[in-house]
């Protein structure tokens, strides 16, 4: 085995006298679904909670979860330009068409990501040189066929994406500076005229507080309602940072209904450096409740959808190196600590996890005249774990000296083992072990371990 870490002095351990010692079994917090699913709690507040998905996944766990705690999905790639028609005039619409009848077959909502956006386009298209007349026609055309192949099966569309800078100018896109401002009216008008019963939205990024950003996302929506112009929503991603929701977040909802159109927070993650740990799950819950807590708040707040539900579905680790553990769900499906804050704030009982899921298991294998061994096994059943701490406070002169497979760090009486970089995973129906190497005076007593 290999030894981790020697936080402690050794103390010239003798194999003398070998006693075999007690093993006590104890539970940990983890990580069965609420027997509630969101979806059910969400309509109950009159609230839409939906995911972002993809579409070659929605199968085994990841579609369980995704159907059954989830009324609205947003396909996170799938309805992109890009993805779409990669050739100009060749179609591929397998992975929509797909999410569509996943979502007919759950009784769940659409959501469609998105039709006039700079990135993910076509290269045909962001490669071409067009004259205006070429480019309005081109995005027409685009809206007309993807919004009417779906008539009557999208609840919303996210029409326009991010078309501002931080300071609130537009951003330098391929539709502003070949249409002007104008391509948002358009584009809102041609996708009325595709499907009349879908609400159709703008969506931004950093724009969940009262800012400059926001403002200037605040000052257009008035703009185009005043003149008219088909637009029934604002969509407020809410990618965010860790212990950063913005505390203007309700009352920056609330401007935007009071100008008569709903608000979504579409693509909702809570990113964090890695490694996750307790504490930062504990945040990244109470991040979470303040978001959904926001949305219950406002009556034309209609819809949180997360950006992916599970941790291994995350655009995030791939953009932020470094950052990750962003979503509900963690890599395995089990639900995290962001799950039940999600539950609790849609009037679900409890944010406290059930427990008895994953179980540790202190055993002290060898025991001499002033050392031991110990070993302690975290176990699952019916759920699982990313990462783990394992706590204990020694009842007697006991400390650990060295540990193997843990990180161990002792403070007075109180003992924290984390994982080691390879076996924070526990799967269901699966256990790891790690092992230490003991002093003790007076008795040695098994003390009671919690998992965090
Ligand atoms: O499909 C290819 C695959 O064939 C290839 O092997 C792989 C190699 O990198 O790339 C795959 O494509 C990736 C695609 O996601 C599908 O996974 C792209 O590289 C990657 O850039 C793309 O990222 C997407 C990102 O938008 C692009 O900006 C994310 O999945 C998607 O979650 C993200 O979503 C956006 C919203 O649309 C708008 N708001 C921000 C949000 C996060 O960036």
């Amino acid at each position: 085995m290999r030894s981790l870490r020697t936080g402690f002095r050794g103390t010239g351990l003798s194999l003398a006298a070998v006693v075999t010692g007690a093993a006590l079994l104890l539970t940990a917090p983890v990580a069965h679904a609420a027997d509630t699913p969101l979806r059910d709690l969400a309509a109950a507040k009159g609230k839409v909670i939906g995911t972002a998905v993809t579409g070659s996944k929605l199968t085994g766990s990841y579609g369980d979860i995704a159907g059954a705690q989830f009324n609205s999905l947003t396909p996170g790639n799938a309805m992109k330009w890009g993805s779409v028609e990669p050739t100009q005039g060749s179609f591929n619409w397998t992975e929509a068409d797909q999410i569509v009848a996943f979502a007919q077959a759950h009784n769940q909502q659409v959501r469609g990501h998105t039709l006039a956006w700079h990135s993910q386009n076509p290269s045909w298209l962001t490669n071409g040189t067009w004259t205006s007349a070429q480019l309005s026609t081109l995005l027409q055309n685009h809206i007309n066929t993807e919004v009417g192949r779906y008539k009557g099966k999208i609840a919303a569309w996210d029409v326009v994406n991010e078309p501002f800078n931080e300071d609130g100018t537009y951003r330098s896109t391929l539709w502003y500076n070949g249409l002007g401002a104008n391509y948002i009216a358009n584009a809102l008008t041609w996708a009325r005229a595709a499907d009349p019963a879908a609400k159709l939205y703008i969506n931004d990024y950093n724009v969940e507080g009262v800012n400059a950003k926001s403002t200037a996302l605040y000052n257009l929506v008035k703009s185009l309602k005043a003149a008219g112009v088909p637009i029934d929503g604002v969509g407020l991603q809410a990618h965010l940072i860790l212990g950063q929701v913005p505390a203007t977040l309700q009352q920056n909802i609330q401007r935007f209904a009071d100008l008569g159109v709903d608000v979504a927070i579409t693509e909702l993650d809570v990113r964090m450096a890695l490694p996750a740990d307790s504490t930062k799950l504990a945040q990244q819950a109470a991040d979470y409740k303040a978001v959904l807590a926001a949305c219950v708040a406002v009556t034309r707040c209609v819809n949180v959808t997360v950006w992916g539900f599970t941790d291994s579905d995350s655009w995030v680790p791939s953009t932020f190196p470094g950052y990750g553990a962003a979503t509900p769900y963690d890599e395995n499906y089990a639900p995290k600590p962001a799950y039940y804050a999600i539950a609790e704030a849609l009037g679900g009982g409890t944010t406290t996890p059930p427990t008895g899921a994953c179980t540790a298991t202190y055993a002290v294998g060898s025991q001499w005249n002033t050392g031991f061994t110990g070993q302690v096994t975290i176990a699952c059943s019916g759920a699982s774990l990313s990462s783990w701490h394992a706590n204990w406070t020694f009842g007697a002169g006991q400390q650990v000296t060295q540990a193997w497979n843990a990180i161990c760090t002792q403070s007075g009486t109180a003992v924290s083992c984390a994982n080691a970089s390879y076996n924070g995973s526990v799967p269901d129906g699966g256990s790891v072990s790690f092992g230490f190497n003991g002093s003790w005076s007076g008795s040695n007593p098994v003390p009671t371990v919690t998992l965090g």
